[in-house]
């Protein structure tokens, strides 16, 4: 939508230098940091759980999205948010019970949110839409940085922002995977809110700022 921002996504970071890392997207206006949970399961890698969450939590203000690719994430829930977690974000295809799940989150404090794999259509969301702060629309498979950009999210953007109502208070949108200069106006003519960003940010060949820059450019043109 019109005032799109960019979350980082903290996965392409250089964990060697963590700290320089997350102050150089606050330094470059980051909106939040999205944080990569996974499990091994859910998805084929693992990161970092809860501890690299209150880590990050400690070193920052800017609001923390965690992203949780993880089977049955319930178990998970009380650390993430005791962990600092702003946002918390569970996908609708790993659990049965996602909205126990969503209601946990929110009995927690924290902003609840689902997320939908790109072979999950738009409708598996509509019982919850009442219920979430934020819907991530997945525009990869999730499991890694640096893949291209499925365009079936754009419709999916669509058809969730026809979901929603047009006026009023409403969940974010958000759009997660092969987010760059050239796809984040077009995610962002389509609806979403909120771009999660990681290649495009934490690159090694421009500077955070420059790059987050880019970004801003890129939305507003
Ligand atoms: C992928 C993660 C993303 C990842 C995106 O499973 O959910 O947040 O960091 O990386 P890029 O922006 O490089 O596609
Ligand atoms: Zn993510």
């Amino acid at each position: 939508g019109a005032g799109a921002v960019v979350l980082p996504s903290l996965l392409s970071a250089d964990f060697t230098r963590l700290a320089e890392e997350v102050r150089a997207a606050e330094a470059g206006g980051a909106a939040g940091l999205h944080l990569d949970v996974m499990d091994g399961r859910f998805v084929p890698n693992l990161t970092f759980g809860p501890m690299i969450v209150a880590a990050v939590r400690r070193l920052t203000r800017l609001p923390l999205d965690v992203h949780l690719m993880v089977e049955r994430p319930e178990a998970l829930l009380p650390a993430v948010a005791q962990a600092g977690a702003d946002v918390i974000t569970v996908h609708v295809e790993a659990t049965p019970h996602v909205h126990r799940a969503v209601q946990m989150i929110r009995a927690l404090g924290c902003r609840a949110g689902v997320a939908l794999n790109p072979g999950t259509p738009a409708v598996a969301v509509e019982p919850l839409l009442g219920e979430v702060d934020l819907i991530l629309v997945m525009s990869v498979n999730p499991g890694f940085g640096g893949q291209a950009f499925l365009p079936l999210a754009l419709d999916k953007l669509r058809a969730l922002r026809a979901m929603l109502p047009a006026a009023g208070p409403r969940p974010w949108l958000e759009v997660d995977g092969g987010i760059d200069p050239a796809t984040a106006p077009l995610a962002a003519a389509a609806g979403a809110d909120l771009l999660v960003a990681g290649s495009a940010v934490y690159n090694g060949q421009a500077p955070v700022g420059t790059n987050l820059h880019r970004l801003r450019q890129a939305l507003a043109a």
